[in-house]
């Protein structure tokens, strides 16, 4: 942003705050914000009308084509030197002694999930408050997901729920850093010690979060990454597998090149089917140049989000997401945090929305439960299932009652999120994003009635 865009934000927020001394609540200091006003959805101006945002993903062409360009000109597109290059500055930044890449973070989970040997007759334990392609990953694969409930002050898998749900067919535990936090790793590879289970997290929104000093995606046997266009590390596709365990990732590299030959694996002689999902020297060229802000950004998201938190804890109604002790950096992906009506004199979480969208602020309510979600049934009546599976083993009805997840579904109608470009402006954005939702709380009794 711009000096005359600043100053012309500071102008309207004072405008606003001086009619608002008239027209509703008096001003009120919020943060380093000074102010009242009608919310936008009463009339008043929107705190962000004017604001810019930070764009989302980044590119300066004086600064980053240089590589694109020299790719594009050599006419060697294809997987070559720049993505060696890529994969090891990656296992470097995770702290693990290799990285694959692939062509997107769907294909690293069902890449990884296969390389394990997982397939019919295994289950996979997940979380059910997450993106759809943990778990069709794992019906890739035709193993069964099982769902293990969340912890609704993290948002994350939780460990107590984990145990509950193995049985004698449980292969593997599939953690996610959901919204690019980490998940409570030390008591998830306990369990997965304990039960001789494998452990592949789910990190394609976590890049460089960081938990009990490591990075997520170092933890358990197998991390995986996406590049995707949203994400902390975008290249617009993409994604990475990262594990200290060579022969896995030996045979994640056939698996992902036609079942060739690789390293310590020989699938001439173990049999090998492969895929072919095989990144770009252009995907790396990108790659590098976001790589190298990757952790200066992260830093700034982490700080911002803290104190961000630190604001609305203080609104009746908020409650911020909490982080575990152990984490000593989110990734914050995403923003979240839990909205209750009751304190918003019943105003409706789609409501809420409405009148923080009027402010000039994008958000949303984030997942739906996704244990109930029609793939799963649409995958048990697949030739694949019906033919892996005796009947009563994929009855469906059964699996939902087993598959049951309470403290996801209250969660999914409570969640409000942020995204990550939000955080990465000046400290003051924050102070504006929690003045802006107190206004709404303390003129929730007006919003309320507005007609639908
Ligand atoms: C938690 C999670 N897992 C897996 C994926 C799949 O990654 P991709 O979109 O790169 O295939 C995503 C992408 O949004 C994700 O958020």
């Amino acid at each position: 942003m711009n000096n005359e865009q600043l100053t012309n934000r500071r102008e309207f927020i004072k405008k606003g705050t001086l009619l608002g001394a008239t027209l509703a609540v008096s001003p009120t200091l919020f943060g380093n914000v000074q102010l009242g006003g009608r919310p936008a959805i009463l009339g008043g101006q929107g705190i962000w009308e004017n604001k810019q945002w930070p764009q989302w993903p980044r590119w300066n062409p004086e600064t980053d084509e240089k590589g694109l360009l020299e790719v594009m000109r050599s006419g060697r597109w294809v997987r070559g030197t720049r993505t060696n290059d890529f994969e090891q500055r990656w296992a470097t930044a995770i702290g693990t002694k290799r990285a694959l890449t692939v062509v997107n973070g769907t294909s690293a989970l069902t890449t990884a999930i296969n390389s394990f040997g997982i397939g019919p007759g295994d289950e996979v334990i997940v979380p059910p408050y997450t993106f759809i392609a943990t778990v069709s990953a794992v019906l890739f694969n035709g193993a069964i997901p099982v769902f293990a409930d969340i912890d609704p002050e993290t948002f994350q898998i939780d460990p107590k729920q984990i145990e509950a749900k193995i049985t004698s067919k449980t292969k593997a535990i599939l953690p996610v850093h959901i919204l690019g936090l980490p998940a409570d790793m030390n008591a998830i590879m306990q369990i997965a010690r304990a039960h001789n289970l494998v452990v592949i997290e789910d990190a394609c929104q976590a890049h460089l979060a960081e938990y009990d000093g490591k990075k997520v995606g170092s933890i358990g046997n197998a991390g995986c990454f996406s590049f995707q266009n949203s994400k902390n590390l975008p290249i617009g596709e993409g994604g990475a597998i990262t594990s200290n365990d060579e022969a896995f990732i030996d045979r994640c590299m056939s698996y992902h090149n036609f079942g060739l030959p690789t390293g310590q694996f020989t699938p001439g002689q173990d049999g090998m089917l492969g895929n072919k999902l095989r990144f770009t020297e252009y995907q790396a060229a990108i790659g590098l140049v976001m790589l190298a802000r990757l952790a200066e950004e992260t830093d700034i998201r982490h700080t911002h989000a803290a104190y961000l938190s630190s604001l609305l804890k203080e609104v009746p109604g908020i409650t911020p997401c909490q982080l575990y002790p152990e984490v000593s950096r989110g990734a914050y992906h995403l923003y979240p945090f839990r909205y209750d009506p009751a304190q918003f004199a019943g105003l409706s979480r789609d409501g809420f929305l409405k009148a923080l969208r009027a402010e000039g602020v994008p958000c949303s309510g984030g997942y739906h439960p996704l244990n109930t979600q029609p793939f799963i049934k649409a995958s048990f009546d697949s030739p694949l299932f019906r033919k892996a599976y005796p009947s009563d083993e994929i009855q469906y009805e059964r699996y939902l009652e087993r598959n049951q997840c309470p403290a996801n579904d209250q969660l999914c109608k409570e969640a409000v999120w942020l995204t990550q470009n939000m955080l990465l402006g000046p400290r003051s954005d924050m102070d504006e994003i929690a003045a802006a939702i107190n206004r709404i709380q303390k003129n929730a009794p007006k919003i309320v009635k507005l007609p639908a």
